[in-house]
């Protein structure tokens, strides 16, 4: 809803979006919802990214893109599309909804990750769904551009406000997000195990730093039985297929948490190297 109210009031039929073509649902359908022309550019291209930018004539152009992709964890390359936003002067609209709580000093996100200026963002957006635990969405911008959105944005206005416990659960988060640095070094130090473990098992996993990690297995049918057979062992993994993700590249989607220890992350290695062999 977020992205949906932030796209569909500020941009208008003068205006172009350029998004990944990765982008999470809800920011493909504001951008489609919105007045503005779209223009996708395939994931992280960002010389063909350009190219649009400099053919396209607009008033205003607006990069969107996660910070972090959802579907394999990669984080995007921000300090390109900064240089291009500095270039065409563009503004940038970042959906961090998987880089905030976990990347980045204090959690900041994937903006603080790369010690890039926060003020180059034109919006921020991010959910409290993920490492937040809870739910709901903020948007933070400058001033006028927040007053603008609760005055005419559809998406915030005519919706129940978040109930007072979700809100305050969420305070609770953001102050543990800042201030318990040992659960982000927890997570890394998994990370880092589960990426160990894969390179001596020889599993296919993305290069992600992030708690999303993901094995490409490729054919549907097989992603499926893999991950069900996890289930059996007591293992909860996210099976990822078309239409979500392209044809051919269903996956394995594992999501790495403070919760976890080494011992959980063995154990999933261990088992998925027994389906492993028994698949190929
Ligand atoms: C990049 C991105 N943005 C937005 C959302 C929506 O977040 P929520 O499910 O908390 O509404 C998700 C996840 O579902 C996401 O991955």
């Amino acid at each position: 809803m977020a992205n949906f109210a932030v796209l569909t009031t500020l941009l208008n039929d003068k205006d172009c979006i350029f998004g990944d073509r990765l982008n999470h649902a809800s920011v493909i359908d504001g951008s489609r919802y919105s007045k503005a022309q779209f223009k996708r550019y395939r994931r992280n291209d960002i010389s063909a990214l350009e190219k649009n930018i400099m053919r396209i004539n607009a008033q205003n152009k607006w990069i969107v893109s996660e910070g972090v992709f959802s579907m394999d964890g990669e984080i995007a390359p921000l300090p390109q599309l900064f240089n291009l936003v500095k270039k065409y002067q563009c503004k940038l609209i970042i959906d961090d909804a998987h880089g905030l709580g976990v990347l980045g000093e204090g959690g900041r996100g994937s903006i603080k990750y790369y010690q890039l200026p926060v003020k180059n963002v034109s919006i921020l957006i991010g959910t409290f769904g993920k490492s937040f635990g809870t739910m709901g969405a903020f948007v933070a911008g400058n001033g006028l551009l927040i007053e603008t959105l609760i005055q005419f944005a559809r998406g915030y206005i005519y919706t129940t406000a978040l109930p007072p416990a979700i809100a305050s659960a969420t305070y609770t988060s953001l102050r543990l997000i800042q201030e318990e640095n040992w659960r982000r070094e927890h997570l890394r130090l998994l990370i880092k195990g589960f990426h160990q473990g894969s390179q001596d098992l020889n599993l296919p996993i993305s290069p992600s730093i992030t708690p999303i990690q993901t094995i490409i297995v490729g054919d549907t049918k097989k992603t499926l039985e893999v991950a069900q057979w996890l289930k059996q062992k007591g293992i909860l993994v996210g099976c990822i297929r078309p239409p979500t993700v392209p044809h051919n590249t269903a996956r394995l989607r594992i999501n790495l948490t403070v919760h976890h220890t080494k011992h959980d992350v063995d154990f999933l290695l261990e088992t998925l190297s027994k389906i492993w062999n028994e698949i190929h």
